[in-house]
């Protein structure tokens, strides 16, 4: 088993002390590549790679003004480290960083990364840069105010709005000018310490509904041929392209050639894949001119609808998926905000076409944390308005506390592709998991659940938003450890097994336990009442001869460390 989260809070702390707590400043050259949070395709899964170590991101996201305070801030970061968060998302802001013209502050920047390290915890910065959800209303004053220079969006009606253009050079360059600076300055405060491991460029890009850019460079290009760079990738790529897109497009007639009315046809949904590909070109050349500084991992946000008009043209959903691949290879990652209520149908979706699994914004649920990681091997979650909810009590933090203890484990498992999640609820509350010499039958039993935790709804929630009531459900991670070995984090639900094609199977050995420094600590031995679920009032659910398996009780996830025999 790998490191413990402590070992590498441990690591982490040495560097930052090193680094000087006023912030100190490292020689660019000093950086060297290797170090550089980064991301790594190791087997099954891509991972985050922190100090040479995979990282599972734990996070929270605070709401949109926190980090622009750090007198604001100070009550909460004992907060979300008592919550068990591993990770901080917060946001930079260009109007706060630049507030004139190619003069920079950072003392934000600076705060937010001392404290952090204070707290030994990591930070994803949020760049609220050209677009937060549509709008500029994050762009410096003297960008607002000069709209001959920084020109905006001009919808179907005639209207000006408060839209950067996207078709507009000056406003992607001043974009990418003030991001490299952030970035150079993250080199060179944090390029050994490694607390900021990640970006996030811009925020829920796209215009709403299915409307495009009126500009006349925007029209020229509307009706100029789909560009070659596009085209001839999906030409090439047309099997293995996202089953939305290419099914759009060969409704549309599957031309290789033409105009984007020509080649995609004359719908709303070709508005938002015209815009999808000019987004993704913007965003593209702020993120690498931020690379070419300090080549950080860097993911955009996506704001999610059911259907058109629900969400922002533009945005990278997923029949856009490969637009913005292709469009913004700069974007490592195109990250899924799901409020919406079918959470893992939209984990499916965005764990396709080599899109590693990230979510930077999701409500606070114990449930789909542990699912998100274990069925799409996840690099991490982060509920947003985080520091509102932070508290030791919550179900999420319960579940952060055993997923941190049980990292190392999580991950090797994740890149060997021994891991798997159930995730159970009234309407569907049985499921079998089929992994290492058995196959578990989940049920949620007779085990009780224990009255569902709220959390408070943030600021600006948006529709279907965060912040509702957590949902009282059962859910588990289970990783084969061995052909007849598994490990099983979970709360409020059973199983029992079998072996090949039914096969009877039964308890060699089960044991609860927790995780130190990353290794298996067993606690009480369990037999007995504990492994004969049919004990006291036969379940007729159990199949199996022996009747034997394990429970876990509702509320904190537990670990168990479980062997099956076969007879
Ligand atoms: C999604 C946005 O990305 C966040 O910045 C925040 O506005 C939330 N919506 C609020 O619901």
């Amino acid at each position: 088993m790998a490191v413990s989260c402590w070992q590498m809070k441990l690591r982490h702390v040495l560097p930052c002390a090193v680094a000087l707590l006023g912030i100190g400043i490292a020689d660019a050259q000093s950086v060297s590549a290797s170090s550089i949070p980064q991301l790594e395709k190791r087997g099954k899964a891509t991972q985050l790679i922190v100090d040479g170590r995979p990282f599972l991101v734990l996070a929270g996201e605070l709401t949109n003004s926190a980090s622009s305070s750090m007198e604001y801030m100070e009550p909460y970061w004992s907060k979300l480290v008592a919550a068990n968060m591993n990770t901080v998302l917060a946001a930079v802001t260009w109007e706060l960083v630049e507030p004139e013209p190619g003069k920079f502050d950072f003392a934000l920047v600076d705060g937010a990364i001392r404290e952090a390290r204070r707290n030994h915890l990591r930070l994803i910065f949020l760049w609220f840069g050209s677009w937060k959800n549509g709008d500029s209303t994050y762009t410096p004053l003297w960008v607002k105010k000069d709209r001959k220079q920084y020109p905006l969006f001009l919808a179907e009606n005639g209207q000006v709005i408060t839209y950067l253009s996207v078709f507009k050079d000056a406003n992607w360059k001043a974009d990418a000018n003030a991001y490299a600076a952030l970035m150079r300055h993250i080199r060179e405060v944090d390029g050994e310490a490694h607390t900021v491991i990640m970006m996030q460029v811009e925020n829920e890009v796209g215009c709403p509904g299915a409307t495009r850019d009126q500009v006349p460079e925007a029209k020229t290009a509307f009706n100029a041929p789909v560009p070659k760079q596009l085209m001839d990738y999906m030409v090439k790529n047309k099997a293995n392209l996202v089953s939305e897109f290419r099914e759009y497009w060969e409704a549309a007639g599957g031309k290789t050639s033409g105009t984007w009315t020509e080649v995609f046809g004359d719908h709303p949904m070709t508005n938002e894949i015209f815009m999808a590909w000019y987004y993704a070109l913007y965003v593209d050349k702020v993120a690498k001119a931020g690379k070419a500084e300090y080549p950080l991992p860097m993911f955009i946000n996506v704001d999610l609808g059911e259907s058109i008009g629900q969400y922002s043209s533009g945005g990278a959903l997923p029949i856009k998926l490969n637009v913005w691949q292709q469009g913004a290879p700069g974007i490592d990652i195109l990250a899924p905000d799901i409020y919406l209520p079918n959470f893992a149908e939209w984990c499916e979706r965005y764990d396709r076409s080599g899109n590693p699994l990230w979510i930077p914004e999701t409500r606070g649920d114990a449930a789909n944390a542990f699912f998100a990681i274990g069925s799409h091997a996840a690099m991490g979650i982060s509920p947003f308005g985080i520091e509102r909810q932070a508290d030791a009590s919550t179900p999420l933090a319960q579940a952060y506390g055993l997923l941190g203890q049980a990292a190392p484990e999580i991950l090797e498992a994740q890149a060997k592709g021994t891991i798997k999640a159930v995730s159970l609820n009234a309407q569907h509350p049985a499921e079998t998991v089929q992994l290492g010499n058995y196959t578990l039958a989940f049920s949620m039993g007779r085990i009780r659940q224990p009255a569902p935790a709220t959390t408070p709804a943030p600021v600006g929630t948006a529709a279907g938003g965060p912040g509702a009531a957590a949902q009282a459900s059962s859910y588990a991670i289970v990783i084969s450890t061995g052909p007849d070995d598994y490990v099983i984090l979970g709360s409020g639900l059973q199983a029992t097994f079998n072996g090949p094609g039914g096969s009877a199977a039964a308890v060699a050995k089960l044991e609860e336990g927790t995780y130190v420094d990353g290794r298996w600590a067993p606690g009480r031995r369990l037999n007995g009442d504990d492994i004969m679920l049919n004990y006291d009032a036969p379940n007729k659910a159990i199949k199996n001869e022996s009747g034997q398996g394990f429970r876990l009780a509702g509320g904190a996830p537990k670990a168990i460390h479980l062997q099956i025999y076969g007879y």
